[in-house]
């Protein structure tokens, strides 16, 4: 499995404090089958050689672990008209973007358009988790300014509430979900990745299943667009399971 949003490196955010709790977090990953992990720290300006630092040093703990780590970043909305060149995801044209709803008042279109002309393609972080009107409009609307989405694993299973959880599955139903990631950020709040995977299996099908955390992810690291993931519809005998 490919996780593409984790906190795995030590004493640069709100991740773990320290190499054993990185290497803790490592272990729980080979548990959790992620064959390719990307190191997606939160962005701050100055921070790149500390973020390259750390990643040199996990980067052979990884592989003996049979883990490949990538390095990119998840970067704050107010950054993203200011910061040129940004970092991102294993040195593709996409960016992890954290968008969180105050942001979104001001109009983002003109910043999502100069990110365009300058190369980059926005992968919004959780949406599950910072857009929560039942009717997706704010997903639409960025999914028209040609955002892509990441779901978080944690949300699928349900550990950010049944709000989150059903509007993850509105997201996936709604054929706007693209990729699975764990944004893992200790051995406590770690990846579930095998868990959200089964479930959505449970739920939408091997096909999805596929897309949501390998196949696109693979896109990704071949610097290209993910598929479409379109849940199969229900016959009309299945709508009352759940
Ligand atoms: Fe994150």
């Amino acid at each position: 499995m490919i996780d593409i949003h984790s906190h795995i490196l030590y004493g640069v955010d709100d991740g773990p404090k320290t190499l054993e709790r990185s290497l803790e977090m490592l272990d729980y990953a080979q548990k959790d089958k992620i064959t390719t992990l990307f190191a997606t720290s939160h962005f701050k300006p100055g921070l790149e050689s500390d973020f390259s630092a750390r990643y040199e040093e996990l980067k052979p703990r990884a592989a003996e672990r049979g883990i490949e780590l990538i390095l990119g970043t998840e970067i704050d909305y107010v950054h993203l008209a200011t910061t040129r060149p940004l970092l991102t995801l294993g040195g593709s044209k996409f960016i992890l973007v954290d968008m969180r709803q105050p942001y979104l008042e001001m109009s983002c279109s003109h910043v999502l358009y100069q990110l365009s002309l300058d190369g980059y393609t926005v992968i919004i972080a959780h949406p599950e988790r910072l857009f929560m009107s039942p009717d997706l409009k704010i997903v639409h609307e960025l999914a028209e300014m040609d955002c892509f989405f990441q779901l978080n694993a944690s949300s699928i299973v349900g550990r950010h509430g049944g709000q989150a959880q059903h509007i993850a599955f509105s997201i996936i139903k709604a054929g706007l979900a693209h990729y699975v990631g764990s944004d893992a950020h200790s051995p406590r709040r770690n990846f579930a990745m095998s868990e959200a995977r089964d479930l959505v299996n449970k739920k939408f099908g091997g096909e999805v299943t596929e897309l949501l955390f390998e196949v696109n992810a693979q896109q990704l690291l071949k610097n290209e667009a993910p598929y479409l993931v379109t849940p199969p519809k229900r016959k009309w005998y299945q709508i009352f399971k759940r």
